[in-house]
């Protein structure tokens, strides 16, 4: 099993300081072998500074890193064995690709009669086995993020660290070496962390998800938790997209939540928060979870269609609300039914279990 051949990676109580920057802070995280881990978060929340931390590029302010139980904060980079493939490349720009797969063998003093299989073979790995003696500027973008990945691959890396990588492609090669990558990975059973500020490209490449905001993991779960289940309203409305309706909270009874929205409708939510009565709160959901009705009905929002777009298998309807509220609302979409009309009335209907309730902030 892949999994039994990865390194464990534990990130400890980890902060880091620029200067009056605390771009990371109190970071714990534990990362099973064989594990691919995406930190998500926007510009500016500190991922690139935590996976340098990994890596040893930048020495934390405190915390500790460990690999297999082991601390390796005393170890320079080249020590570590973590590979890491940036998002431009980084490949020498001198040396053919062959070269460049070589280049990281060479500096680990490998036997010369080793290097040249080693080299074919990552080369075969990745796909890039024709172009042994191109120069970097003679690939395409796609062509040389593979070679990037080869060499970083060849020296057998503990742990793979992705920053970016994919964020120079075109969305195409994109989603091609999405795929790759996510092969490789598996094939190799190496533990990873991938760095990205693309929600699509967490969901589908990783096996749980650490969504970052100002230096801080808010959740760390599986892709399909971290979209049902958002703990926090950064997390609900940073990972897909979510509709958020003012309302004020009444009561808590039997699992179920009942909060009042601006639009007079009694909205009920299957959570029971802390909350006092007549707390604000903010109600999320989804704009897939929402339907509309031609009648008014227990729950349901009054508004008016102002917006319709068919794309292809969905339709989704902007409805403005009676308070001016404007809600997404996407349903599926049967051929040859016709769709609601801009300034038809509607009701929209929001069932319990698709609503999340936060405290408004
Ligand atoms: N070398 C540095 N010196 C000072 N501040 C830095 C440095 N690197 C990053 N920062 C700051 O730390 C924060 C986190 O940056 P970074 O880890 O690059 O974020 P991300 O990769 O999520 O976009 C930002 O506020 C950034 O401006
Ligand atoms: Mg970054």
């Amino acid at each position: 099993m892949a999994s039994n051949r990865g390194h464990r990676l534990r990130l400890e109580d980890i902060s880091h300081r620029f200067g009056d920057v605390l771009a990371v802070r109190d970071i714990n995280l534990d990362i099973a072998g064989g594990e691919l881990v995406a930190l998500l978060g926007p510009s500016g929340c500190g991922k690139s500074t935590l996976l340098r931390i990994v890596s040893g590029f930048i020495r934390q302010s405190s915390g500790r890193v460990l690999f297999d139980g082991e601390p390796v904060d005393h170890l320079p980079p080249s020590r570590r064995g973590a590979g890491i493939v940036f998002q431009n490349y980084a490949l020498f720009p001198h040396m053919t690709v062959a070269e460049n797969v070589a280049y990281g063998l060479k500096a680990q003093k490998w036997a010369r009669r080793r290097i040249a299989p080693r080299v074919a073979e990552m080369l075969a790995l990745v796909h890039m086995s024709e172009f042994t003696g191109r120069k970097p500027r003679q690939l395409s973008g796609g062509q040389q993020q593979r070679v990037a990945l080869a060499r970083c691959l060849a020296t057998d890396p503990k742990v793979l660290l992705l920053d970016e990588p994919f964020g120079a492609l075109d969305k195409n090669l994109r989603l091609d070496m999405q795929i790759e990558v996510k092969r490789l990975q598996r094939e190799y059973g190496i533990t990873t962390i991938l760095v990205t500020h693309d929600q699509e490209e967490a969901l589908s490449m990783a096996d749980r998800i650490a969504v970052m905001a100002r230096g801080s993991i808010e959740q760390v779960s599986s892709p399909t938790e971290i979209y049902d289940r958002p703990k926090t309203l950064f997390v609900n409305q940073f990972v897909g997209s979510a509709n958020v309706i003012a309302g004020e909270f009444m009561r808590a009874q039997d699992g179920v939540a009942a909060v009042r929205v601006g639009e007079g409708a009694l909205l009920k939510v299957e959570e029971t928060p802390q909350l006092a009565a007549g707390a604000p709160v903010l109600v999320s959901v989804r704009p897939e979870q929402l339907r509309l009705n031609a009648a008014p009905g227990e729950g349901c929002i009054a508004g008016v269609v102002k917006a319709v777009m068919p794309l292809g298998p969905h339709v989704v309807y902007e409805v403005e609300t009676q308070s001016g509220t404007s809600l997404k609302v996407s349903e599926p979409r049967a051929p040859a039914t016709p769709l609601r009309r801009p300034g038809e009335s509607v009701h929209v209907a929001a069932p319990a279990a698709a609503c999340r309730v936060f405290p408004k902030p």
